[in-house]
């Protein structure tokens, strides 16, 4: 068992001794390793620590402001709009990993140019123990980034000896709220893995609304417990249902809920009628654009968590 409070008050005096008086950025994301990494680094050298997070438009219903509310007071946080940038980024790509590779090279654009303006000499992350262990052996690495302008960045990764539970500890042990300390893991590349095809305003914003209905009611009947995702998919199918007497072509969405220890393998729980009908009721009813709500009954293997 970690002792939480000793290994804060060390990475506080191991930040402060490595950093001094210099700036050090983050690109916060919201999820867990991101937050708690700031607001550990923040505890220890308060305002010198830069918290970029980047709106690229591929978020979840009020996330961008639900981050911004829980870090504005805390961290010297920063809020880029890049939303247009992506979306225009992505017009025309349907090959799923093509619209990663555009996001990622959007995303580290967007950060450098933020990097630049902030004169940071270090780069926090928050890198844990499992995303370097199998690929790297047990050696510290020493890597830093060097910019296209020959500006270098040095890393620094207090929580790299730690695990998801233990970072976890940390985090709500720094104060920091549940609903990011316990957040479901939500790919970088964001919705645009879950609306298939093509990349959309429109098409993003139904995802984002059925999503948001979806949300509400697991959180309601707390089933958000027992799930390791769970999410709506906007398809590229559009297919017939009827309003009052008229025959009416929308789209198709698929529910996803999951259970996992670690993403390699997922399984389909038994899940409630009466919820799946209400939440599919409620998608239906308020997003017009949608016409149909299916269910994916499907494990991992052979099928992904994510339909992208
Ligand atoms: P799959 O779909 O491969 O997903 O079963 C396994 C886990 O990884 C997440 N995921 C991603 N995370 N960038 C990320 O940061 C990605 O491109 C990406 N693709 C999938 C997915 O949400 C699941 O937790």
């Amino acid at each position: 068992m970690m002792d939480t409070e000793k290994f804060i008050e060390e990475s506080i005096q191991n930040i402060k001794d490595e950093v001094k008086d210099e700036k050090v950025i983050i690109a916060l994301s919201g999820g867990v390793d991101s937050s708690v990494a700031s607001a550990l680094a923040s505890e220890a050298i308060g305002k010198q620590l830069e918290a970029i997070f980047v709106d690229h438009g591929l978020l979840r219903k009020d996330e961008a402001k639900e981050v911004e509310e829980t870090f504005k007071d805390k961290l010297n946080f920063k809020l880029v709009d890049a939303a247009d940038e992506f979306v225009e980024a992505l017009a025309g790509i349907t090959d799923p990993e093509k619209k990663r590779e555009i996001i990622g090279h959007k995303f580290i654009e967007v950060f450098e140019r933020e990097a630049k303006k902030s004169g940071a000499k270090y780069l926090l992350q928050g890198t844990i123990a499992p995303d370097w262990i199998e690929s790297e052996g047990n050696i510290k690495s020493h890597h830093n980034l060097t910019l296209p302008d020959g500006l270098v960045l040095e890393i620094i990764e207090p929580l790299r000896e730690l695990y998801k539970d233990e970072v976890r500890e940390v985090g709500t042990q720094l104060g920091l709220p549940d609903k990011i300390v316990h957040r479901q893991p939500f790919p970088g590349p964001g919705l645009a893995v879950r609306v298939l095809g093509e990349v959309t305003k429109e098409k993003l914003d139904i995802c984002r609304e059925a999503n948001a209905i979806l949300n509400e009611f697991v959180e309601k009947e707390e089933l958000d417990k027992d799930l390791w995702q769970y999410f709506v998919v906007l398809t590229n199918s559009k297919v017939t249902g009827v309003k009052g007497d008229q025959r009416d072509f929308g789209y198709l969405v698929v529910i996803r809920m999951v259970q996992s220890f670690d993403a390699m393998t997922a399984n389909v729980p038994d899940l409630p009628w009466e919820f799946l009908h209400n939440v599919s009721q409620e998608i239906t009813a308020k997003v017009p654009q949608i016409t149909h709500v299916s269910l994916s009954l499907s494990n991992k293997p052979p099928s992904t968590i994510e339909f992208e």
